[in-house]
């Protein structure tokens, strides 16, 4: 059955010309794909912050509006069949409209996922969404903004905070490679549980697993280091160490094709975003006058935190860590300007959405304000957890942890960023790996 929607042209969506065609494979859509859509490059960030990447891929998005209007607008690749969209209205359409006829699981992601989490909900057929996605939302505890884990989540910040600042404290400086080493234990310990904290082994099993699957399909699975993994993460649920997620997902009824086990890689694999957009946050509280004594009053509003977790949004706002929103179609579409048929994936670039000038005024400037006040979803471009029934289940548990983190290193000590930033137009890439900060006591 072809969804309902506006008016009836036969035709199909328009599809660009080759100059164009080529414009937006390198200017949208290269980009994210080699800065590596499952484990980031650093070295392919850094070179896109250098020509500011991403401000290129909007002004591209910003000129096919121009010239085509509300779209979408077809790209024809060999085996492949894409559809840029350029409408606020038509992402909402789309986002709401997963698993049907919007599917989640599109060619690409499957090919990539599968190599660490092939029954996870992101890559389900609607079917085994029905048992996949409410087991996410049940142990994320994805509508309360406090999850039931919050005090012990906030004591193991705490504490690795602490540890972070010895470390900088010694050599006066926080830099990434210190933050991902105080991140990782962070993760293990709120999702493993206390005993995994060094468990260097399963990150690492998971980072390899996710390097392969940032060629997707391209390379051949390697199923032995998936079912270690694997069963690295079952000994975990078996130990059901109190105050962790593995311990409820150990105590949450699930069927067998819930895949329970299966759902963690993707908390373990999105931590990492958290950790990028955590860092960036840090540089905007950093750099905007006033913003950091603010983060520090809303440390007595702990667990609410609004302005804090306002300034996490805008990061990702500013930033998003998932650039590429992507949707294929399983049937038949209709959109204002033509037909498109099923198989075509659908690619919302969710920078455009969140930095376009033209309908925007605070496009480039750090607004936390813009979380702040009352919203109608209808006319709200910004998708940085995407939206509908996909929307990322773990929202909650990123505001309420990136917060904690910013609160607990701007409540201990005084930091300054090593390299500014253009608060009056920030840039349209910031790489979280190159960011350094100095330390001082308070
Ligand atoms: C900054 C951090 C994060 C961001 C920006 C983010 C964003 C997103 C986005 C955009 C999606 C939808 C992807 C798509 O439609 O293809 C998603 C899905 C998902 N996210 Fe997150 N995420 C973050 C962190 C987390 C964390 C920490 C968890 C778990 C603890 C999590 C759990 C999930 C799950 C399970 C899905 C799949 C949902 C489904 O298929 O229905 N995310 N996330």
């Amino acid at each position: 059955m072809p969804d309902a929607t506006p008016q009836l042209p036969a035709a199909a969506v328009p599809s660009l010309g080759p100059v164009d065609q080529v414009r937006v494979l390198t200017r949208v859509l290269l980009g994210p794909v080699l800065k590596g859509p499952i484990v980031r490059r650093p070295t392919a960030v850094g070179l896109a912050e250098r020509i500011d990447a991403d401000a290129a891929g909007v002004a591209e998005m910003q000129r096919l509006r121009s010239r085509h209007g509300a779209g979408p607008v077809q790209l024809r690749l060999p085996g492949r069949r894409i559809a840029l969209l350029l409408d606020p209205e038509d992402v909402h359409r789309v986002l709401n409209g997963s698993p049907e006829p919007f599917s989640p699981a599109t060619l690409e992601k499957r090919g990539a996922l599968n190599h660490f989490e092939p029954g996870n909900a992101l890559v389900s057929s609607p079917q085994q969404r029905l048992s996949r996605r409410p087991f996410n939302e049940r142990v994320l505890e994805t509508e309360r903004p406090v999850h039931g884990h919050a005090e012990q989540m906030s004591a193991v910040i705490t504490e690795e905070v602490e540890a972070l600042l010895g470390h900088a404290d010694f050599t006066g400086t926080l830099d990434w490679h210190g933050f991902a080493v105080m991140w990782g234990r962070m993760v293990r310990r709120i999702v493993l549980g206390e005993s995994a904290r060094d468990d260097v082994q399963v990150s690492d099993d998971l980072r390899r697993l996710r390097e392969r699957g940032n060629l997707s399909y391209l390379m051949p699975q390697n199923r032995r280091l998936r079912e270690r993994f694997l069963g690295r993460l079952q000994e975990y649920v078996d130990g059901a160490e109190p105050g962790s997620l593995a311990a409820m997902v150990a105590r949450t009824p699930a069927t067998a094709e819930a895949h329970p086990v299966q759902q963690i890689p993707q908390w373990l694999f999105a931590f990492d975003a958290e950790a990028w957009a955590t860092f960036r946050a840090l540089s905007l509280l950093v750099a905007h006058p006033g913003a950091a004594d603010e983060a520090r009053r809303d440390m007595s509003q702990v667990p609410d935190l609004p302005y804090l977790r306002a300034t996490v949004l805008e990061s990702l706002r500013l930033w998003p860590t998932t650039p590429l929103i992507l949707r294929d179609t399983t049937t038949e579409t209709r959109w204002r300007n033509g037909l498109l048929p099923a198989g075509t994936a659908l690619v919302i670039f969710a920078p455009f959405f969140h930095r376009d000038d033209a309908t925007l005024p605070e496009a480039h400037r750090f607004s936390p304000d813009l979380w702040m006040r009352d919203r109608d979803d209808d006319d709200w471009p910004l998708v940085p957890f995407s939206g509908g029934p996909g929307m990322c289940p773990g929202r909650n548990v990123v505001l309420l942890t990136s917060s904690l983190v910013l609160g607990e290193l701007l409540s201990r000590r005084e930091l300054t960023a090593g390299k500014p930033l253009d608060t009056g137009h920030l840039p349209g890439t910031l790489s979280p790996f190159s960011s350094t900060f100095t330390v001082r006591s308070r």
